[in-house]
């Protein structure tokens, strides 16, 4: 079937606690309540790609267990289509995530039935995504899978968003597919190959220059995201990098906030929008979702975020 935006991803349950800072090497720090709440890259680009209004799927390895059916649920109440989430025997991928109180956070991640997702699975389930107008590809999956499903989409016509997280190299025939390519900072160094400089201190006109390189280093398109600092858009219309403002906001969680961004890109791409008013758009929903808890849980539905944008700066 085809469909206005497919994502191929992981699916994670995400354990939060609030803590005062990080702990040390060898501390107990004591935190808040637990919360179990629904995240996984892949999942959170496709919750809101469709609270944006995208016709969403999306395929995804959960385990027989009751994370599984409560990420299944949520996806649901979002608007995803979950008829492509497969059960494995391995358990449902988790997120352990602290939460400071500058609404930073520290995760691990066990990938768990995400590392089920190899290509001879996502090949058997390739009706669930081939066709689809633009797929979103992001780095909790097996790498292989990510390659293989970004050239069969690319090829049969495709439009490939490839967020590069968590921070990896990225081989220049994957490159090649990105139309755009998202990183953030930190990740567009290392796709790069250069995970040694530090980009603190880097100004926007450095990040301009860094999508420039990765634009001459295959990517059909660019966008590097800053947080407060809004984005930086590299695409094949225009001679220089446009910088995106972001919108100035109270930020409680950013957790999930760059995959609000992602998905609300693609809910645009796939509409026709050009990238730099898909990237304003997703500025906004970034934007409200950094002013509540959790991802999933922080996302805003179309009605909401084109009230955001019309209310203007507070
Ligand atoms: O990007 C945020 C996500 O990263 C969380 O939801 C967590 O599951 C990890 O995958």
């Amino acid at each position: 079937m085809s469909r206005e935006v497919v994502v191929v991803g992981s699916a994670n349950a995400d354990l939060v606690v609030e803590v005062p800072r990080r702990p040390a090497g060898g501390e107990t720090l004591l935190g808040g309540d637990l919360r179990l709440l629904p995240g996984g890259k892949g999942a959170n680009q496709a919750a809101a790609a469709a609270r944006c209004g995208a016709d969403t799927g999306f395929l995804a390895c959960v385990g027989d267990d009751s994370n599984g059916a409560f990420l299944r649920g949520r996806l649901s109440d979002a608007g995803v289509d979950t008829s492509s989430l497969i059960e494995v025997d391995r358990p449902t991928g988790t997120a352990i995530i602290l939460l400071t109180p500058d609404g930073e956070n520290s995760i691990v991640v066990s990938p768990g039935a995400n590392r089920e997702l190899d290509v001879e699975l996502a090949e058997r389930h390739a009706d669930a995504w081939s066709g689809a107008g633009v797929l979103v590809l992001s780095l909790e999956i097996p790498e292989r899978t990510v390659l293989h499903v970004a050239a069969r989409a690319a090829a049969g016509g495709t439009r490939v968003v490839l967020n590069a997280a968590p921070a990896t190299r990225i081989a220049p025939e994957t490159l090649r597919l990105c139309d755009p390519l998202v990183v953030n900072e930190h990740e567009a160094l290392a796709a790069l190959g250069d995970d040694v400089q530090d980009p603190d201190g880097f100004s926007t006109e450095d990040y301009a220059r860094l999508a420039t390189s990765l634009r001459a280093a295959g990517a059909r398109s660019v966008v590097i995201t800053l947080g407060a600092e809004g984005a930086i858009v590299a695409d094949g219309g225009a001679a220089t990098p446009t910088h995106v403002a972001a919108h100035r906001v109270r930020v409680t969680d950013t957790t999930g906030a760059g995959d609000a961004f992602v998905g609300a890109v693609a809910c645009e791409l796939s509409r026709g929008a050009g990238l730099v008013d898909a990237v304003r758009f997703a500025t906004a929903v970034s934007a409200v979702s950094v002013q509540r808890i959790g991802a999933q849980t922080s996302y805003a539905d179309r009605a909401e975020v084109e009230a955001f944008i019309a209310a203007g700066p507070a």
